[in-house]
């Protein structure tokens, strides 16, 4: 066994500059997909049956497919189409937050529909117009279903990032990658991409124990 991390060492400013990389494809698209899947939630839990549907497609076809055939299609199979390059950061967030989305309207329509139905009874038998109870009766309690799957949707995002390497976007996994590539030694970039991957997992993860924790005590 020949571990030899000095030849590493020089590059390790080229793997850490990644960190950037990936974390902005991350929380762009977290943040287009949770707007979108927000939109879609409502379009479930909504009274249209064609919109229901439409809904649910759109959730079953990109949860039924590789995320990696989906950031392939977007990458090189749009151009196609459109007739244009897509510039690979953008496929990526835009693959990651039409993928996020799919997931993110089924963790916020499972929170709305675990609160107990006699919440919106009770709030019906009161009288409280729709919207003012979805706001202040049903919203406060289904946050505490929400967030802390959210926030596993971010770690998975996270990990899930690293695929961009396949369309040459220079995240933290391609620039690992091309670290080995050049020295002809490839354990040990890896190993160093998977330690700075672990290191933003815990971080979220201690972020998310946080949040739930403040969740808890509101009650
Ligand atoms: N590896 C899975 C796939 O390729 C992960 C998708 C996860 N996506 C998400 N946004 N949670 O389909």
């Amino acid at each position: 066994m020949n571990l030899d991390f000095t030849q590493v060492i020089p590059s390790l400013p080229f793997i850490l500059q990644g960190i950037g990389v990936t974390l902005s494809i991350v929380a762009v698209a977290l943040l287009f997909g949770f707007v979108l899947g927000v939109f879609l939630s409502l379009l479930k839990i909504g009274k249209y049956k064609t919109l229901r549907f439409l809904a649910d497609a759109y959730t079953s076809i990109f949860r039924g497919t590789p995320l990696v055939l989906q950031l392939m299609i977007f990458y090189y199979g749009l151009p196609q189409l459109i007739e244009m390059d897509v510039p690979a950061y953008l496929a990526a967030v835009l693959t990651f937050g039409l993928n996020s989305a799919a997931y993110v309207s089924e963790i916020i329509r499972a929170g709305i529909e675990a609160v107990d139905e006699g919440q919106k009874e009770a709030a019906m038998a009161l009288g409280i117009p729709y919207s003012e109870m979805m706001k202040d009766v049903i919203l406060p309690q289904a946050m505490k279903n929400i967030l802390p799957a959210l926030m596993n949707e971010f770690i998975t995002l996270t990990k899930e990032s690293a695929i961009v390497t396949v369309i040459g976007v220079m995240d933290i996994m391609r620039r690992a990658y091309i670290v080995g590539g050049d020295l002809y030694l490839y354990l040990e970039p890896l190993i160093v991409a998977g330690m700075i991957y672990y290191a933003l997992v815990m971080g979220l993860t201690l972020l998310g124990k946080r949040l739930e924790r403040r969740l808890r005590h509101s009650d």
